[in-house]
């Protein structure tokens, strides 16, 4: 056996010490926590992809920080941030028996707790991104429950992309400048120190060594994501024990890399848009029989993808930029190449570390699911 504790390599796991975000907790700290000490309420934006501890830092502080009521909520769990503060105010130990609630009302209770125990309120809204782009309404309500509510309520929205994105000019001004703070990927050499702390605590002594370690996070490192980095440890120590080794080796790391592989795939293609999914998708049948494909074909297959599934892809031009997304986020490759004789160079895209069946399957798959 070489697992001694399963659960510090479970995702949902919340180290005692959250090393390499020292800057993002002292900053939230400053920006925020020490302002609402003196009891001015004020709203942040945190973002950065995904594994680069967003989670990890909102629940470690949620943990620590006692001074406050800090309720984590993940938005998924909710069709609305009205359904999400009605929650986070029963939380507090306010149960309405009722779920019609306005948000003034909601807030003026929030209040009347934060009063009469004398501690202010931050709700931490993570994977808020779907809320802050459909719920408008509840963002402003939310974003201003102080200003408007004179609740004093701190707000913090975790996201991957930076939220402000998708807010107007006019959203800016009327929620009012906030400050955002920003999660980038983690080092190489951060990784392996996440990793030997981990595996300090989860598997036997003398049952793996540093180099292992290098290995996962060379691996790791093209993500920056401490949630492959971990995922890799996991799946690669239940290889090596259900082989019955005695160490960790690199052929199981290699076994585990490989297991990974579609995991990675499936969470980039959660990130994506309908009309990138349909995109996508032909991309991966234009492939069916090549190595690359030339995007005239990508277009072609698109309008027919596109009526398929009743989706609006108008100008050539929208297919050109999605597959620029495709290519930033890693799903799909392009290479540009010569015509021969002079007819200029040509744009091809290709697909290289997933067989092109196997996506095309699951991106069927989560057409049927949405
Ligand atoms: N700085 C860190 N130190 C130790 N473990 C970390 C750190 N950052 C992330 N992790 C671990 O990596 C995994 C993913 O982190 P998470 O906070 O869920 O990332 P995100 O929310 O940004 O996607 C979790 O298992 C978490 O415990
Ligand atoms: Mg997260």
């Amino acid at each position: 056996m070489i697992i001694k504790n399963p659960d510090p390599l479970d995702f949902s796991y919340v180290p005692q010490k959250l090393r390499f975000r020292e800057k993002q907790i002292e900053n939230i700290q400053r920006i925020m926590l020490e302002p609402l000490k003196a009891g001015i309420s004020s709203n942040l934006l945190a973002f950065g992809d995904s594994g680069t501890g967003k989670t990890s830092t909102m629940r470690y502080l949620a943990r620590e920080e006692k001074k406050f009521f800090m309720v984590y909520q993940n938005a998924l769990s909710f069709s609305s941030l009205r359904a999400l503060v009605l929650d986070s105010l029963a939380r507090l130990g306010r149960v309405t028996g009722t779920k019609n609630l306005s948000f003034p009302e909601i807030f003026r209770a929030m209040k009347k707790v934060s009063d009469e125990r004398g501690r202010n309120i931050v709700i931490i809204v993570d994977e808020a991104t779907n809320l802050i782009k459909f719920d408008r309404d509840g963002i402003y309500n939310l974003l201003r429950a102080n200003e408007v509510y004179g609740a004093p309520v701190s707000c913090m929205l975790v996201s991957m992309e930076d939220p402000s994105i998708y807010m107007t000019e006019r959203d800016k001004k009327s929620l009012g400048v906030f400050s955002t703070i920003h999660f980038n990927r983690y080092s190489q050499d951060e990784l392996f120190e996440i990793l030997r702390e981990r595996g300090r605590i989860a598997l036997e002594q003398g049952t793996y060594d540093d180099s292992s370690l290098e290995y996962i996070s060379e691996v790791a490192k093209p993500f920056g994501s401490a949630r492959v980095a971990i995922e890799l440890l996991q799946k690669s120590a239940y290889v090596c024990q259900y082989r019955n080794g005695e160490r960790l080796e690199s052929e199981d790391i290699r076994a585990a890399s490989s297991m990974i592989n579609p995991y990675v795939t499936e969470s980039k293609l959660g990130e994506l848009e309908p009309e990138e999914l349909a995109v996508l998708l032909s991309v991966c049948r234009c492939l069916k029989d090549e190595a690359s494909t030339e995007l005239s074909c990508v277009i072609r297959e698109s309008k027919v993808v596109a009526e398929q599934y009743s989706l609006e892809i108008g100008a050539d031009s929208m297919v050109y930029r999605i597959i620029k997304r495709l290519e930033d986020i890693g799903i799909v490759e392009g290479r540009v190449v010569g015509r021969g004789d002079r007819k200029g160079v040509a744009k091809m895209v290709g697909i290289n570390d997933v067989p092109v069946g196997v996506l095309e399957e699951k991106v069927m798959e989560m057409f049927r699911r949405k």
